[in-house]
């Protein structure tokens, strides 16, 4: 399983991929996470509207797209992701935006390479399938992060689907699956005992830690940058729990987090945090 993947602790987990060199969720943010050295790479899933699970993370396309200026794409502004099909939103180009808008500075600074640049273009959304074939062709583990599907509050079958696609996909020793919706990690835990889950926590802990993961069934632990700290790590790794903070940008402070017993960090910047431990450990 995908603990057993990674032995010993600090792994680096590449965020949406390598999401500051590449367009988020995208094969090539997947291929950067490879080449720049991640351990892991995490995605995020939403349920579109033929049912095809994607890589994506926001409710609208507007962002990570094309879609206002795309002439072939029939939609209403703010076009909400679920409202289309895997092959309308496969219409779409999901990497230009990132050229253009030069998120993090990357392509100004020169991290970003021509012959990258050059695949952005005409990207594709992909399916949850295809980046679990990429998953197992590269033997790397993959955290699946299940959006909460807001469009069918209570109905917890994207869970069942995404573990059909792990088992037609040969996939389920490489996944790690979180959520901020815990309802779906109980369904999970149900159908799929053996599948590792992680709590996600935005704002704030539960109120007993250890106690709530047992009672989910989960091993893992996802809290945001802003509500962990290395003394919580200590005690939360002492316990066995996998805790893998997200989105750790900051080089020290992941550093304090690894050093503390963090099992990895979440991080958009894989090639910084790849080259501050081999210079660390040198
Ligand atoms: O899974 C960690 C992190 O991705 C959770 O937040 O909004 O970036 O998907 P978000
Ligand atoms: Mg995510």
């Amino acid at each position: 399983m995908f603990f057993d993947f990674l032995p010993g602790v600090g792994h680096v987990g590449a965020h949406r991929g390598a999401r500051t060199l590449a367009p988020e969720n995208t094969m090539l943010a997947a291929e950067l996470a490879v080449k720049m050295g991640a351990n892991f790479w995490e995605l995020d899933v939403n349920k579109v509207a033929d049912g095809t699970l994607m890589v994506f993370h926001d409710d609208v396309l507007s962002r990570t797209t094309d879609v206002a200026s795309n002439a072939g794409f029939t939609g209403i502004a703010p076009w909400a992701t679920h409202e289309y099909s895997c092959k309308e939103l496969q219409q779409l180009d999901a990497g230009s935006w990132f050229i253009e808008e030069d998120p993090y500075g990357t392509i100004a600074s020169g991290e970003v390479s021509s012959a990258t640049l050059d695949k952005m273009v005409g990207l594709q959304i992909p399916t949850l399938r295809e980046a679990l074939e990429f998953s197992r062709r590269h033997d790397l583990p993959v955290n699946v992060e299940i959006k909460d599907q807001l469009q069918s509050p209570g109905d917890l079958s994207i869970v069942d689907d995404v573990l059909k696609m792990a088992h037609e996909t040969e996939t389920e020793d490489l996944i790690l699956l979180s959520s901020f919706n815990h309802d779906y990690l109980t369904r999970m835990h149900y159908l799929a005992p053996n599948m590792p889950l992680a709590v996600l926590a935005e704002k704030k802990h539960p109120d007993d830690i250890p106690g709530y993961l047992k009672l989910l069934g989960a091993t893992g632990y996802h809290p945001a940058k802003d509500i962990i700290d290395p003394e919580l790590v200590r005690d939360l790794a002492s316990r066995g729990i996998k805790v893998n903070p997200y989105t750790v940008n900051d080089m020290d402070q992941a550093v304090s987090l690894i050093n503390a017993g963090c099992f990895g960090i979440i991080t958009d910047f894989v090639h910084k945090l790849r080259h501050r431990l081999s210079t660390q450990s040198s």
